[in-house]
């Protein structure tokens, strides 16, 4: 019997709560996870320095998880937080390291206020080259809530209406 692949959610998380999120979110799919991990946000304190700084100059900090091949699958999510108004560079890394594929990739961000994120979300899609099949934001104050559910459950059915239409 054919094994239908699962779909992926590459995550990056400093502290915690893009985890967290990543989490529900690939309960409610049956996701696999795939932790994002950089060398460069691992010094206590200097890290968000260097974070601020990396974001002012685009940078798309090297995966430790090395150069990201998924094996074949129905849609891909790049989730992490957002940082001085932009997705978090080991978000670059991930999405430029998507570009080629033909799968529809989504894009989940956690954040501190609840402000429309356009902003990062424009981001994803130039450095993906391509528009996104869906993105959400979850602002930290409404994580494990009701709230969450509801924002969670529309990026799942656009994520699996984009996968199926992609098969057709
Ligand atoms: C350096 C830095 C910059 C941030 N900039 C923003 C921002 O511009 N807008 C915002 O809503 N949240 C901002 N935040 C808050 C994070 O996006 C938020 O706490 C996020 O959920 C953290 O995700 P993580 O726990 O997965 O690392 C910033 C946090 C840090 C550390």
């Amino acid at each position: 019997m054919p094994i239908t692949p699962r779909p992926a959610i590459f995550c990056f998380s400093k502290t915690g709560h893009s985890r967290r999120v990543a989490d529900a979110f690939a309960c409610r799919t049956g996701a696999d996870i795939v932790q994002i991990e950089v060398e460069r946000y691992r010094f206590p304190l200097l890290w968000i320095a260097r974070a601020i700084w990396d974001v002012g100059r685009k940078a798309a900090p090297p995966l430790l998880t090395g150069n990201i091949v998924p094996a074949q699958r129905p849609w891909i999510v790049a989730a992490g937080p957002v940082w001085a108004n932009e997705p978090a560079p080991p978000l670059r890394s991930v999405l430029a390291g998507l570009a080629t594929l033909e799968a529809p990739v989504g894009v989940l961000l956690t954040c501190g206020r609840s402000k429309e994120q356009s902003n990062s979300f424009a981001t994803c899609e130039t450095v993906l080259g391509r528009p996104l099949a869906a993105c959400v934001s979850i602002p930290n104050d409404i994580e494990d809530t009701e709230d969450m559910d509801v924002l969670l459950s529309a990026f799942a059915s656009a994520m699996t209406g984009r996968s199926s239409l992609g098969a057709a």
